[in-house]
């Protein structure tokens, strides 16, 4: 082990980290050997990079932004049904699978644990994680295959996660034959001195890089060559957090397949204008998502001649890709934005600091920064009733909580009996 230890010393001195070994010799055998692995496994000039961009004033935005086209799917006419045919014959073929991103837990929602184990408050008391697979079972069963389930779940909540879904029986899906749990990527979060901070574990501090990083989670982790190998072409990825996702849509899967594109997302009308949801566009000309944090309040309000929302199509979570897609989006890097967090660390002291106010900068890829990859794909509106109840926040928010999303629910049930 000593050697190594020389090594990594070396090589964290070139990068103003030596600190991250200052505890290293109080730690038990198991964090021992965790903590080199975090250490070799950092690209330190990534951080560094990271960290100096920071510092840099935010680039005035020359993107040139425009309304993108879309499909209603209430609209299609005749066209509906010969879509759906196409979609419904590649679904019976077990062309389709199923991706949840549930890499987050639920602090926003005061819940411990993994964000997909939360109960919304139904009288049967499901988690999302069973409304999901509830809804995975009933349309499997409409084209007589099991839509293989992958389910991204983080270093933080990865045992959580498994133990939950053992306890459960997997809900009547097969571990390893048609339900598959892998791990998304994790970056250290640095102090305002460019600094990687240590946990109370010991261990480098790391947060999840952010749903973007799926991509390059799905190649790394061997998914993509497994869903090769059962001859799936297209996946459908959803957050775990909307009770109402639609995961299995031959109408979204026959647009794609006909209009031979390989990037196919759902949409639905934004609440209001400034709904905290992002809107898709099309940026420098290719198709994009631009945030809520992002849009510019001209923006946000201006309507068509019809009074529409010019930038009213709300991105939803709900994504189609086809697998090739997925493979080139994980070979090329995404840019990462910055948060800046409240985030507990042992100083170089040893001594726990618990800060009152933001102290870190934490690294996020959002998935939607790879759609410029593509140079179209289809939008397709859907009804919101029917396909978007999200559970982010505590009940006292009063939006996008257990009792809205409760209600959306059970309306939907009760509609479609
Ligand atoms: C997100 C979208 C926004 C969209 C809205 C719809 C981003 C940046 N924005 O906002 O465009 O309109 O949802 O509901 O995503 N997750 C992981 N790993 C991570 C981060 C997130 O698995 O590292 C998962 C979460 O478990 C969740 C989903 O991704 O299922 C959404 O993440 P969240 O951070 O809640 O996004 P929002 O800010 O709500």
């Amino acid at each position: 082990m000593e050697p190594k230890i020389e090594e990594l010393k070396a090589k964290l001195k070139k990068y103003g980290q030596e600190h991250l070994l200052n505890g290293y010799d109080k730690l038990d055998d198991k964090h021992k050997h965790e903590l080199i692995k975090q250490i070799e496994d950092i690209d330190f000039e990534l951080i560094n990079k990271l960290y100096e961009d920071t510092k840099k004033k935010p680039k005035t935005n020359e993107d040139k932004i425009t309304p993108i086209e879309y499909l209603d799917k209430y609209k299609l006419g005749d066209k509906y049904k010969y879509y759906e045919n196409i979609g419904k014959k590649a679904i019976k073929e077990g062309k389709l699978a199923a991706v949840t991103m549930a890499g987050g837990q639920g602090t926003r929602l005061g819940h411990t644990g993994p964000k997909g184990t939360f109960d919304i408050g139904l009288d049967s008391h499901k988690s999302l994680f069973e409304l999901l697979c509830d809804n995975l079972k009933e349309e499997g069963k409409k084209y007589d295959v099991i839509i293989p389930w992958f389910i991204m779940t983080s270093r933080e909540n990865n045992a959580a996660t498994i133990e939950f879904f053992e306890k459960h029986k997997y809900f009547g899906y097969q571990k390893d034959k048609n339900l598959f749990f892998f791990e998304q990527g994790e970056l250290p979060m640095v102090d305002t001195e460019g600094k990687i901070l240590i946990g109370e574990d010991g261990l480098i501090k790391e947060a999840a890089d952010g749903h973007g990083g799926i991509y390059e989670s799905l190649v790394k982790s061997g998914m993509t060559k497994r869903m090769r190998n059962m001859g799936i072409e297209w996946v459908f990825i959803g957050g775990v957090d909307n009770c109402l996702v639609k995961m299995v849509d031959p109408v979204l899967m026959g647009i794609a397949i006909d209009k031979n594109v390989t990037v196919a997302c759902k949409s639905v009308v934004k609440a209001n204008p400034h709904e905290k949801v992002g809107v898709f566009c099309k940026r420098n000309g290719r198709p994009n998502v631009i945030e809520y944090s992002e849009i510019t309040d001209e923006m946000a309000e201006a309507r068509d001649e019809d009074g529409e929302l010019l930038y009213g199509e709300s991105h939803i979570l709900c994504n189609l890709f086809k697998v090739d897609a997925i493979e080139r989006m994980g070979a090329e890097p995404l840019p990462y934005h910055v948060a800046f967090k409240k985030a507990k660390y042992i100083d170089k002291d040893g001594k726990l600091v618990v800060p009152d106010s933001p102290n870190a900068y934490k690294f996020e890829a959002f998935l939607f920064d790879a759609f410029g990859e593509v140079d179209e794909m289809a939008i397709l509106r859907v009804k919101r009733e029917e396909e978007f109840a999200p559970v982010k926040n505590a009940d006292s928010a009063g939006v996008d909580c257990p009792s809205t999303a409760r209600e959306l629910y059970k309306n939907f049930k009760l509609k479609n009996k």
